[in-house]
């Protein structure tokens, strides 16, 4: 049964999908969100606080985003006759195709990001409140109650919500690990199907995350034609999230995928889906913009009357397809938020590295994967849990564990580098210097009472 149910609260009943605890937001990854809400770090108030290493936010670019409103604020004000037609405009407007001003927008944007790589047709682009509601949207699509998704692991903690909770599919794991920097082999393909195939589940697709969120890392070419192989063989789905495509900021080392369907000349292109969203690469989640890019008819048709649920208001539509229409403007956007990224990385790799701590390579996203391995007293996932906490209640930094993006090894957690100053990060990294040697010396005396 795919919705686990819980004993109904006394009194009214609800209904059985509110009762049930497949949402996943019971995890520490959300945990550790609520310590930090309650005693929040700020350098000149609370100095001791928590520091928020657990939220992918980008907030690197901020500024090139407010100085290009502050310059360009007729897009904002109603003083203009222009701005204040739009906002009946605005106020009317609700056709569920969108604005094609703000498709075509996107669609460039999209294939900016890829290098002009990938190309994108607006009339195959629907609009969503954000990736979390394109990534649901899909699933009740391409899936039935009870069916199955399959999903390299680690993976985002939020899918578990996203993908299950209110459409009763399933997630099988495609167990992935650091022998081979977690890169997704056919072994592993075969045996997850295999593994839903014994439980009875259906498979409908196959979801990756590319740059994936928690690796921060791309996905090679290669493995991109195998996973596509593979769904063709077994007559299944591909979803392709790419939430982070504009943030890979090593040159030339993002694949899209579709690039890859380019390659192959849009052969069995209908069974592909590409999810994005502008939370991330324009560090706006608050304003809840994503789509989905479906190379097949009857998704995207489907698609647009379901996203009448989350639609994208009007005026957000309109202030970015401004913005995105300028096409000098997001060059030299894209090109800026990836230095900075690419900076922020190379400090917090760096900074780990003098404290003695190791990170998966990384080349894209918001986050680094780091290894706490060397630093557990056992190799099990109440030992991570334990070290998660210590981390968080004592170090006061909250990070994610690898447990709550369903990583099979105990010792790795998520870190984020985008969402604080450099100087929070400066003292993030003090404080984890601080801890590794107090940790390695009570490792040193745990082992030598042995
Ligand atoms: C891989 C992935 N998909 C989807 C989302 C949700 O993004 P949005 O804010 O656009 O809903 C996130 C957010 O962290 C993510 O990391």
């Amino acid at each position: 049964m795919a919705i686990k149910s819980l004993e109904q609260p006394a009194g009214v009943g609800l209904s059985r999908i509110a009762v049930s605890d497949t949402h996943g937001e019971d995890s520490p990854y959300f945990a550790g969100w609520k310590a930090y809400d309650e005693n929040p770090y700020d350098e000149s108030s609370n100095p001791s606080g928590v520091i928020q290493m657990g939220l992918a936010e980008n907030q690197v670019s901020f500024d090139i985003l407010e100085q290009y409103l502050e310059n360009n604020s007729t897009i904002t004000t109603s003083s203009s006759g222009r701005s204040a037609s739009s906002f009946r405009e605005n106020a009317l407007f609700q056709d569920y195709h969108g604005l094609l001003s703000f498709r075509k927008a996107m669609a460039s944007f999209m294939g900016q990001i890829r290098g002009g790589r990938a190309k994108f047709d607006p009339e195959r682009i629907v609009i969503t409140a954000g990736a979390t509601a394109a990534n649901e949207l899909l699933t009740f699509i391409l899936a039935d109650p009870g069916d199955a998704l399959l999903i390299p692991t680690p993976y985002y903690p939020g899918f578990d919500r996203d993908l299950r909770w209110r459409t009763g599919v399933n997630i099988v794991p495609i167990h992935c690990d650091s022998s081979n920097n977690f890169e997704i082999t056919p072994q592993a393909l075969e045996a997850a199907y295999n593994d839903a195939v014994s439980k009875k589940l259906r498979v409908r697709g196959l979801l990756i995350t590319n740059p994936s969120n928690p690796l921060g890392a791309t996905i090679k070419r290669a493995a991109l034609e195998r996973v596509l192989d593979f769904a063709a063989a077994k007559n299944i789905h591909l979803v392709s999230d790419e939430i982070y495509s504009g943030s890979a900021f090593s040159d030339g080392e993002f694949v899209s995928i579709a690039e890859v369907l380019e390659g192959r000349s849009y052969r069995d292109c209908e069974r592909v889906h590409i999810v994005y969203s502008l939370s991330k690469d324009l560090g706006l989640p608050g304003f809840r913009v994503g789509t989905i890019y479906s190379y097949n008819d009857a998704v995207v048709t489907t698609a647009r009357r379901m996203s009448s649920f989350t639609l994208i208001s009007s005026q957000t539509q309109q202030l970015l397809a401004t913005m995105l229409s300028d096409e000098e403007f997001t060059a030299s956007y894209i090109k800026t938020n990836r230095e900075r990224l690419r900076r922020r990385h190379g400090m917090i790799v760096e900074g780990l590295a003098r404290a003695g701590i190791e990170c998966l390579k990384g080349n894209a996203g918001l986050f680094c994967w780091m290894n706490l391995r060397p630093y557990l007293k056992e190799s099990s996932v109440e030992e991570e849990l334990r070290l998660w906490k210590c981390i968080l209640h004592e170090v006061k930094l909250n990070i994610s564990p690898g447990v709550s993006c369903h990583c099979t090894e105990a010792g790795w957690f998520r870190v984020c580098f985008a969402n604080m100053s450099e100087n929070t990060l400066q003292v993030a990294l003090t404080r984890i210097h601080d801890f590794v040697q107090t940790r390695t010396k009570s490792i040193h005396d745990h082992n030598g009472d042995i």
